[in-house]
């Protein structure tokens, strides 16, 4: 199948068209995605009709296995039975919007500070699939940054001195820059990971910054000195050149790459509007799992 994909943004972020991503199986077209991924590290895909079991089989298809230790499943099952499938909604297991106060919602309120999904794990998250199922009547929008042209736009100097530079990733760290407290079992959960800050990704041989909010310490650093300079990396990272923002339309599917993006929820007023997302997120592992479907 021949796609097409027209670019949304200066140095990142396509729209590929026209494709009915359950009904890829064929490793030709599964492998020019991969490439699509490769070169704009955001794909836009209008109008999948996406159930759950479609979803999450679509994402073994394309990237293997799947990311199961979510932050969230920490605090709680997941209303789907699956915790590899994310819940990214505003409403609790009836379909009733969460409340002001309610817990869940503190928690999800995280996703508005610039992140990366599952760098808090060692293997960190690969591929994020995103699919809109209610989408509110009023602007709820996702923006993403480049963080590969981010790293290009560096002055040399700075690039050096960011060589072979580690950063530990914790989600209970994000939150708690929030205010949000965790119980000490929780927290024994969530201890976090460590990542090279300056990542090289494998096919494209490009380099990217490996920064959230996430990032809580350089290590081996003196902390004040490592969160002063993550900060402004992120700062840099996301200076409008390099952002895309996403408005979402029902049915949308939205692929990013972790290791070349990092992306956040825009405010709206969500204890009023439904909005009601799911993602699947693979796992940054060199092999991928059996493709299924997928002749040898
Ligand atoms: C996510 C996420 C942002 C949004 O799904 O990982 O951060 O706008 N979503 O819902
Ligand atoms: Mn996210």
């Amino acid at each position: 199948m021949a796609l097409t994909f027209r670019r949304l943004q200066l140095h990142f972020v396509a729209e590929v068209g026209p494709v009915d991503l359950r009904e890829v199986r064929d490793a030709a077209t599964l492998a020019e995605i991969r490439a699509g991924m490769d070169e704009h590290a955001v794909l836009v895909f209008r109008d999948q009709a996406f159930t759950d079991e479609d979803q999450l089989a679509f994402a073994q298809r394309f990237d293997g296995q799947l990311h199961t230790k979510t932050g969230a499943s920490v605090l709680r099952r997941s209303r789907f039975g699956n915790e590899a499938l994310s819940d990214i909604s505003n409403v609790d297991e009836n379909g009733d919007v969460l409340s002001s106060d309610d817990r869940r919602r503190m928690y999800g309120l995280a996703n508005r500070l610039w992140h990366t999904d599952a760098s808090f794990q060692d293997p960190p998250g690969r591929y994020s699939m995103l699919h809109a199922r209610v989408v509110p009547p009023v602007p709820a929008d996702t923006e993403f940054a480049d963080t590969r042209a981010a790293y290009d736009a560096l002055p040399a100097e700075t690039k050096a001195s960011l060589d072979g530079l580690r950063v530990h990733h914790s989600i209970a760290y994000s939150r708690q820059t929030l205010g949000f407290d965790f119980s000490k079992e929780e927290e024994e959960r969530l201890k976090g990971a460590i990542h090279p800050l300056v990542r090289t990704l494998p096919r494209s041989g490009r380099r990217a910054l490996y920064v959230a909010s996430h990032a809580s310490r350089i290590v081996d650093w003196p902390v004040p000195e490592g969160r002063l300079l993550l900060r402004e990396l992120i700062e840099h990272a996301t200076r409008p050149e390099f952002v895309y923002r996403h408005a979402w339309r029902v049915a949308d599917l939205v692929i990013w790459d972790n290791r070349a993006t990092m992306h956040r929820a825009r405010p709206f007023d969500d204890t009023r509007h439904r909005r009601e997302l799911r993602r699947v997120t693979t796992l940054d592992i060199e092999a991928a799992a059996p493709v299924v479907g997928v002749p040898a």
